[in-house]
């Protein structure tokens, strides 16, 4: 099942051609993103949460956001907020001791449980609401990741089994994809307030190689140098999923003389290695210089987006898509 879904994420957010298909949206949202904080800048929670919803809402399924009260984001965010802190790796005993999954709801003590039940009966009524617009979307052609989906299973008339499956890649996408945007911008944004000497290198650059008569677009990406490693700083910084997802060894293995047997649950600490001082000195400082007196080869050796979107068979299918960059590995 993992192995069908890694395939069905590979294509609209790994290849190429996909990736540019969905940025035109990103680069609607991106300037919404920029009018709202000019506009209203102490909501800026509220503008990236858009940014970030809107963005995965339209390539998902097909939807445009016009409001930040929009019905679907309100839905798809209140649903994973209550299922997300509950599913979290060890967030309930019942992740150790298994048994515990037949504590009845009324005991004292079982109230995990309820809200278990609860958040599975929210996510399945989005799951249901979700799966309705994207199919709509598709047949007025306007095709979007799980639009796609449908399609192609309808027309091999094998949509009825795989129904459950498509409709869960569609809010875990969602649900992965739209946190760590969020993560990242809000790092970003505290970063700039934090250190106002960055920021303003940045703007000098910015007015220097865009001006003051137009947007930067992707292809000023190359000449803004000072963007790139701040960008880089950022992600190392305040790693956005510090703990990764746990993954599990799938052979006997020895690191360091410690023996890991088959089986065993590992959970990368992405955070510590975003901070290992060897190649980040200083590392709780938020210095972007770090990564501009390198040669590219050490860039690309130390570049924390090697770090941040995971490793090995699970690695983040949404990276090249997150960071905009086609070419990354
Ligand atoms: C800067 C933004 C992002 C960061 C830092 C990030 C990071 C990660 C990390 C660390 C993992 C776990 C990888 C592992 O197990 O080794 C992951 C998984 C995942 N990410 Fe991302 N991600 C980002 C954006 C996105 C976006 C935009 C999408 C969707 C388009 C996405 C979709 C996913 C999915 C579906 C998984 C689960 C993969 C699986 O279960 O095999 N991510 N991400």
């Amino acid at each position: 099942m993992f192995r069908r879904h890694r395939r069905w994420l590979q294509a609209p957010f790994f290849d190429k051609a996909s990736i540019a298909q969905y940025l035109p949206v990103q680069t609607r949202e991106a300037h919404v993103l920029l009018s709202n904080l000019l506009v209203d800048p102490d909501s800026f929670v509220k503008h990236v949460r858009r940014f970030s919803g809107a963005t995965m809402l339209e390539t998902l399924y097909g939807h445009s956001v016009i409001s930040s009260d929009d019905e679907y984001l309100r839905l798809i965010d209140t649903t994973i907020e209550g299922t997300t802190a509950a599913s979290a790796p060890g967030a309930a005993l019942v992740d150790f001791i298994p048994i515990l999954k037949y504590t009845p709801t009324w005991l004292p003590g079982g109230g995990w449980k309820r809200h278990t039940l609860e958040g599975r009966a929210a996510l399945q009524e989005t799951h249901v609401k979700t799966y309705a617009l994207a199919e709509m979307h598709a047949n007025n052609g306007k095709l979007s990741v799980v639009g796609s989906l449908i399609k192609e299973y309808s027309d091999k008339g094998e949509i009825g089994s795989l129904l459950p499956e498509i409709m869960h890649l569609g809010s875990s996408t969602y649900n992965a994809g739209t946190d760590t945007t969020k993560c990242v911008l809000h790092s970003f944004i505290l970063a700039m307030v934090l250190h106002p000497e960055a920021y303003k290198k940045a703007q000098d650059e910015m007015d220097r190689v865009v001006g003051h008569d137009r947007l930067p677009t992707l292809e000023d990406r190359d000449s803004l140098p000072y963007l790139e490693c701040i960008q880089k700083e950022t992600y190392r910084w305040l790693c956005p999923v510090p703990l990764s997802l746990p993954h599990a060894s799938s052979e006997d293995d020895e690191y360091r003389g410690y023996f890991i047997p088959k089986g065993t649950t590992v959970i990368p600490n992405l955070w510590l290695m975003c901070r290992d001082p060897k190649d980040y000195p200083s590392p709780d400082d938020f210095l972007p210089e770090r990564f501009s007196a390198l040669t590219a080869e050490e860039v690309e050796r130390i570049d924390p987006r090697n770090i941040v979107f995971g490793h090995g068979r699970r690695i983040c299918p949404g990276r090249r898509f997150a960071d905009i960059s086609p070419e990354m590995p």
